[in-house]
């Protein structure tokens, strides 16, 4: 697992943990009667008219162009907001508790209104489910759950019509084992895709009578990695369950395949990729046993390190050839890749380094992931990331669906809905591409089933107690107090609707100016129309400081600095910022976006008082 407090990354799970295990409370949001903030930043940043929910829900802002363009910009994806679907949970349109395609489209004139760039959906091609779509059964079409193809179709259009694009989900290194590829691998030791898979003999028959696995790797859902097939009286590997073998990418043909598939979306339209479990697509071919490293996991098993499975070199090769096949298309189609790594030099691998030839943007997990709301920490690897990663562009993520929500992994308990609110203000006023995940700009909490049979996902039937699985993370988007939150009409959905829907829900939010889902559109309006906040280099300030973390953006073409200071502490801090020290000039100060009232009127960066938690962001010129 990635241990978050000392930032050490050991192998074979992936999966974050709570720092705090008792019952979330949720505060009701500040209430501002005119939300002068706002007013401010309309008029500095010329944007006219700022909807407020008494006169009308949304967009905030009256009107944009998701594709709007400034000097120094560069392509779409470096600005973008990146909105991750979790198809299941987002909308249902039929009535038969699971979300689908036709429920997204359904929800694009609020998408739009967030302000978001790009969907990305996780998988909806045919699948067993038993990964809930990790387990594809066929790359070029879309389960029925979830739709057709002409409903994607009509999907793509739309959201196009919208200026949001969508970005495919991309499971390469498995395929379901339903999938015909696997059934014919399976089928007989000369069969012509026997190849596809990694097959190897074990090392014959244990003391209990039963084949013993070719080496000790083990699954990251628990368990040896090998399964056993009677018929041809050999082993195949599987990184995840049973139901996902592995490819083999040392066979020309697999990547031929599914290079294929990649060409069916992109002919179709899609804006590119998220990359799943991409570092995994090559084991050490000598098989040689993992070290253990001490200890036994959620499952049971003694833990191993994963240094012959997982971000082998050879991966890279591969990277080079999917970029040079997606430069083929016109539009900046982009690779995202699920990149979970140990530090910030091995993510500039992924982007091919100085070469810029890999991945466009891998996903930085270092910083998302710290878990803790340390001021240092978080300077420090975002500071790495706009230094260290040889002028690449940082992918910065707090949320995913594999993942305790980030509402509970920082919260306190008290002053949750302001950390959230730091977060926020911390992952749009970066200068990074910001990925966030559906329910993250309302505050959804994560909901972990209270019993065993309640568990939809298996990884948390077979940890159960020690690991509960992910569903708690993957609740109904709640949209409104109404039956299910207006998710769906069904009786029962997939997963119970969090009991928080009545309050926590969009149409809650819309009406209530100083909501945290208002929070979130006037952060992402402001990073889509600030000049400082799309292209300004991003120097860190007061860096001494463990309580707040303070940076400026630099103008760009005679524009206003913005300079955010954000109360990491439940403590009332003072600071004073010099960004002249920093080559930034100015001594006129604004305040554009704060929640916190005694910061409205900040006309000096000389002994700034925030409040606990507070974020304040300004402008100076
Ligand atoms: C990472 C995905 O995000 C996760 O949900 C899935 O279970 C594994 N990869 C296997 O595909
Ligand atoms: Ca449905």
């Amino acid at each position: 697992m990635f241990v978050i407090d000392d930032a050490i990354f050991v192998a074979k799970s992936w999966r974050m943990h709570l720092n705090s295990t008792g019952s979330i409370t949720r505060f009701s949001p500040l209430r501002l009667k005119a939300f002068v903030p706002a007013l401010a930043f309309a008029a500095v940043m010329g944007l006219g008219h700022i909807g407020f929910a008494q006169e009308a829900h949304l967009p905030v802002v009256a009107s944009h162009s998701a594709d709007t363009t400034h000097h120094g910009d560069g392509p779409w994806w470096k600005h973008a907001v990146i909105y991750e679907i979790y198809p299941r949970s987002f909308q249902d349109s039929n009535g038969d508790g699971i979300g689908d395609l036709n429920g997204i489209a359904h929800r694009l004139d609020y998408l739009q209104g967030l302000g978001i760039n790009a969907i990305w959906l996780s998988p909806i091609y045919p699948s067993p489910q038993v990964d809930f779509g990790y387990d594809i059964s066929d790359y070029e079409n879309v389960d029925p759950q979830y739709g057709t193809l002409a409903d994607f179709d009509k999907l793509l259009a739309e959201a196009k019509a919208h200026h949001i694009r969508i970005i495919m989900d991309m499971v390469m290194n498995h395929t379901s084992d339903k999938h015909e590829w696997f059934i014919e691998s399976e089928s007989s030791r000369t069969n012509p895709k026997r190849d596809w898979y990694i097959w190897r003999d074990g090392k014959g028959i244990g003391a209990d009578g039963k084949p013993i696995p070719p080496n000790n790797w083990v699954s990251l859902f628990g368990g040896s990695a090998w399964q056993y097939d009677p018929k041809t009286k050999q082993f195949y590997y599987h990184e995840f369950y049973k139901q996902q073998p592995d490819l083999n990418w040392r066979n020309p043909e697999v990547e031929k395949a599914m290079f294929g598939a990649v060409r069916f979306w992109l002919d179709r339209g899609v804006a590119g990729f998220r990359l799943d479990a991409i570092p995994n697509l090559f084991e050490d071919p000598k098989l040689r046993d993992e070290p253990y490293t001490g200890g036994t996991d959620a499952y049971g098993d003694k833990k191993v390190s994963d240094i012959y499975t997982n971000n082998l070199p050879e991966v890279h090769d591969v990277m080079r050839r999917l970029r040079a096949l997606v430069n083929e298309y016109p539009g900046g189609r982009v690779l995202i890749g699920e990149t979970y790594l140990p530090n910030v030099k091995e993510l500039d691998k992924w982007y091919g380094g100085a070469s810029h030839n890999e991945l466009q943007l891998p996903m930085d997990m270092q910083v998302g992931f710290i878990n803790k709301m340390d001021a240092s920490l978080f300077r420090e690897r975002i500071n790495q990331a706009e230094t260290e990663i040889d002028g690449n562009q940082p992918l910065f993520v707090f949320d995913n669906h594999d993942n305790p929500r980030s509402w509970d992994r920082y919260g306190d308990g008290v002053h949750d809905e302001a950390i959230a609110r730091v977060i926020a203000a911390m992952l749009f006023t970066s200068r990074d591409t910001a990925l966030m995940y559906y329910g993250e700009e309302i505050g959804m909490v994560t909901t972990t089933p209270a019993r065993k049979q309640d568990v939809r996902d298996p990884i948390g039937i077979r940890g159960w107690p020690k690991e509960k699985g992910r569903d708690g993370e993957r609740t109904p988007m709640q949209w409104s107090d109404t039956k299910d939150a207006g998710f769906s009409t069904a009786a029962t959905t997939w997963l119970p609707v969090a009991p928080d829907y009545p309050t926590v829900n969009v149409k809650t939010e819309q009406a209530e100016p100083a909501s945290l889902l208002n929070w979130h559109e006037h952060l992402i309006a402001m990073r889509r129309n600030d000049p400082a906040l799309r292209n300004g280099k991003q120097i860190m300030l007061d860096k001494n400081n463990p309580s707040v973390l303070s940076y400026v953006r630099e103008g760009v073409g005679g524009s206003p600095a913005v300079v955010v200071a954000l109360n990491f502490t439940a403590k009332t801090q003072t600071i004073t910022l010099n960004p002249g020290a920093a080559g930034i000039r100015g001594t006129n100060i604004k305040t554009l976006l704060t929640d916190a009232p005694s910061l409205e009127q900040t006309k000096s960066l000389h002994d700034i008082v925030l409040p606990p938690f507070a974020s304040w962001i300004g402008s100076l010129k």
